[in-house]
């Protein structure tokens, strides 16, 4: 059975491709999603992608992936610098989560430099664009065979 994994989005993330375009680059989340649910289609995964700008909502859908995903990648936006809800609920999880960022955090405003959620996850990937998904993806299938 191909494994799955849910893909994430939070707060402003529905606007990449039109917000701040130096940062986040021109191209939409809507197209960086289809190449990446792509991608995982040929690696034999099955992506299921969300986005929300609520906190609670984001929760609930974590709490959900607990009865049917393999793993997640998520990129909590500015959540990931506030919420000690994602954390809890990402460690409620008891999945591989592997946070992502399109920019670097760290070389931006220190307020980015902070994650709450990183420690609940198996690790980060910040600062390569579009390609931090796609190195999220082949990190958790490394961890899979790893641990298979
Ligand atoms: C971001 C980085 C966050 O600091 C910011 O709030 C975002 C996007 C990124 O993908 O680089 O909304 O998560």
């Amino acid at each position: 059975m191909a494994q799955k994994i849910l893909l994430l989005n939070g707060p402003n993330l529905n606007l990449v491709g039109e917000r701040e375009t130096s940062v986040y680059g021109s191209e939409s989340m809507a197209s960086i999603t289809k190449s990446i649910t792509e991608y995982g289609e040929n690696k034999g995964i099955e992506i299921e992608a969300d986005q929300s700008n609520s906190e609670g909502a984001l929760i609930d859908t974590i709490q959900q992936a607990r009865t049917w995903a393999d793993g997640i990648i998520i990129n909590a936006g500015a959540y990931s610098h506030t919420s000690i809800g994602l954390r809890d609920a990402i460690a409620a999880a008891d999945l591989p989560v592997i946070e992502v960022h399109l920019s670097n955090v760290y070389a931006r405003e220190e307020f980015r430099h902070k994650s709450l959620i990183a420690p609940a996850c198996l690790g980060i990937i910040s600062g390569f664009g579009r390609w931090s998904y796609f190195l999220a993806l082949d990190a958790l299938i490394h961890h899979f065979s790893a641990n298979h």
